[in-house]
């Protein structure tokens, strides 16, 4: 058994705007003590059910301890085109993310950029992911190969488009459903991997394609479904001039039978209250894109609305439309989107978010994103210190929910101490 001391935080449920004291627990100096990969203790350091003394002890002074981020979307072939200047959504992926997704045809190429992406990920504290590969089988081989080397909890699937991209990024729709479905027969379930049918967005996918997503959906019904939806204005009006027959852009993907308890839309920036209805109906779930809808200048977001629907939500960075692989910093746009909208994002709910909420909205609430006893030991350490200037704030810090407002506002990997998966250091 290994133990960890630290300012522990674990979420039970959504503290919501009244940042609800029941929905977390927050131990000072407690100890978090893991055996075999999985939590058996999370509480005080008094009153242990063990003798503390005979085991190997990490201790984190003034640290917080919380669950491993989930990053609820993101690229890993965008890693290397991430910051490129000058366009919104249909322009840049153009211009910028067709380009570099090219290069996945390449199977040796795609393994190397796996690697950097996990560690890369490590590094920022996130330790479980729902991943876009691309259109090429063997990129989302090379991922799942670099995850289970991991041990890691990481969800992916093969892009699939047949229209409206390079002739290099396109499969067809019988290609879509073969070479998805093999990838399920041997990814899915496999440790702690999962798979999500990867329909890129309804530009891209003709309604036969769509509709071969929606096969796999039900052959395979405890499989995932991501997919981008309502972004950008421009994107919106060329789904609707493609679907005519549509009564609206979420109506595209539920048509097809593609919105169900584990899909998983991005960025939902422009969603109508009737989708905002409809979403919620098919329990499905939000990632919500900060950096990225700020970035690719999408829009901002409606969290109170969002919220208001009772909408399953966590956060995606969508790295490379996104410019950071932190959720700190992911969190800190968060607060400005809210604040533009004269609304507010309070910490507990942030962190919240970053951790259980994106844990539920994966339905992976009990395997990840608390440290409650029974789930995997994936968690990480953030030093509110970081920094001279973090060093000097803190010191007005009085409370848990200031603590975690400087962390949000001013932290980044550099706060990160340490990264866990399964009780293994990651980072
Ligand atoms: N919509 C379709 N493809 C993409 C992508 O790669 N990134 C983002 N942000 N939006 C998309
Ligand atoms: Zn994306």
């Amino acid at each position: 058994m290994q133990l960890f001391k630290g300012n522990i935080l674990s979420y039970h449920n959504d503290p919501g705007d009244k940042e609800l004291a029941s929905s977390y627990s927050y131990f000072e100096n407690g100890i978090l003590a893991v055996e075999n990969g999985k939590i058996v203790y999370c509480g005080d350091q008094e009153n242990l059910p063990f003798d503390a003394s005979d085991h190997e002890l990490h201790a984190y002074p003034d640290q917080l301890i919380i669950a491993g981020f989930v990053d609820t979307h993101i690229h890993y072939p965008q890693i290397g085109m991430i910051a490129s200047y000058g366009e919104q959504l249909l322009e840049w992926l153009d211009r910028y993310a067709f380009p570099a997704e090219m290069k996945y045809s390449d199977k040796a190429y795609a393994k190397m950029m796996a690697k950097e992406f996990t560690d890369e990920l490590f590094r920022n504290g996130t330790t479980t992911a729902l991943v876009f590969s691309t259109v090429h089988e063997q990129s989302a081989e090379a991922l799942f190969e670099e995850a289970l080397s991991r041990k890691m909890c990481l969800l992916t699937g093969k892009v699939l488009m047949d229209r409206n991209a390079p002739d290099d990024l396109r499969d067809t729709p019988e290609r879509a459903y073969e070479e998805s479905k093999r990838l399920i027969e041997k990814w899915h379930g496999k440790d702690r991997l999962r798979y999500a049918v990867t329909p890129r967005f309804a530009i891209t996918s003709s309604p036969e394609q769509l509709d071969a997503a929606g096969r796999l959906l039900k052959e395979f019904p405890d499989v995932y479904l991501q997919t981008h939806l309502s972004e950008n204005k421009n994107e919106i009006a060329a789904v609707a001039d493609l679907f005519p027959d549509s009564k609206g852009y979420l109506d595209v993907y539920d048509s097809h039978g593609l919105a169900g308890k584990r899909s998983v839309f991005a960025h939902c920036v422009h969603l109508t209250d009737d989708e905002f209805a409809l979403m919620k109906k098919r329990d499905s779930a939000i990632s919500f894109c900060p950096c990225s809808n700020l970035f690719l200048g999408s829009g901002l977001f409606d969290i109170e609305k969002a919220t208001q629907h009772g909408i399953k939500m966590g956060l995606g960075t969508d790295v490379g439309g996104g410019n950071s692989f932190s959720v700190l910093q992911n969190l800190n746009e968060a607060y400005k989107v809210a604040q533009l909208r004269d609304q507010k994002l309070n910490p507990l709910r942030a962190f919240y978010l970053a951790t259980l909420g994106g844990a539920r909205a994966l339905s992976l609430e009990n395997e990840i994103g608390s440290l409650k006893k029974g789930n995997y030991a994936d968690f990480t350490i953030l030093n509110p210190c970081a920094t001279p200037l973090m060093k000097l704030r803190m010191e007005r810090a009085e409370s848990l929910t200031d603590t975690l407002f400087v962390l949000m506002m001013m932290g980044d990997d550099r706060c990160v101490s340490g990264t866990w998966i399964g009780g293994e250091k990651m980072a």
